[in-house]
């Protein structure tokens, strides 16, 4: 059976911004949980899915409006494009879904977490990343507003070594008042 390599937060994915890199964190958790139940058993893999994909993608979703929300109102370029990336993936995830949960699709459990760890990961790097000094300036705007600092301390969760099971998430969501 092949295996997905399990992500490792480290330094090149973070933004700076605890909330982000937090949330971040969180996602890899969750992706690397899916990869665990990679088993090749179908019956395990589709109980699995049916129990887990829709925190995923309430969670993307939460995600991305916290990004939204502190990118907005920046001078940031790339804010309709970066938006719309964001709405896509959520868009594709909710069509597996449906479809898997409605028999019309085969679930392939592999081939899905393959598609979303690459997608996380290059997003990080594409487009959060360069974004890091707008989401930066959006908290100092949002503050200034809302008087609201966010998390001040944090720890950041790390998972294993590589190849050990991550342990599992342990991370409170933190949202944008
Ligand atoms: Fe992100
Ligand atoms: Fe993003």
């Amino acid at each position: 059976m092949k295996k997905l390599d399990y992500i490792k937060m480290n330094s090149r994915y973070y933004v700076e911004t605890a909330e982000i890199d937090i949330q971040h964190q969180e996602i890899m958790n969750m992706i690397n949980n899916f990869i665990v139940h990679c088993t090749g058993n179908k019956n395990e893999e589709r109980h699995f899915f049916d129990r887990i994909m829709e925190t995923l993608i309430n969670y993307f979703g939460e995600h991305f409006s916290t990004e939204e929300k502190l990118l907005s109102g920046t001078a940031y370029e790339k804010y309709g494009e970066h938006k719309n990336e964001h709405d896509t993936v959520l868009e594709k995830l909710k069509t597996v879904m449906n479809d898997v949960k409605n028999n019309q699709r085969e679930l392939d459990l592999y081939d899905l977490t393959d598609y979303i760890r690459g997608w996380a990961l290059n997003h990080i790097l594409e487009y959060d990343k360069p974004a890091k000094e707008c989401f930066k300036e959006g908290k100092k705007i949002h503050a200034e507003r809302t008087g609201w600092n966010g998390i001040n301390q944090f720890q950041l969760y790390i998972t294993g070594p590589s190849g050990a099971p991550p342990p599992p998430a342990a991370l409170t969501f933190a949202a944008l008042p």
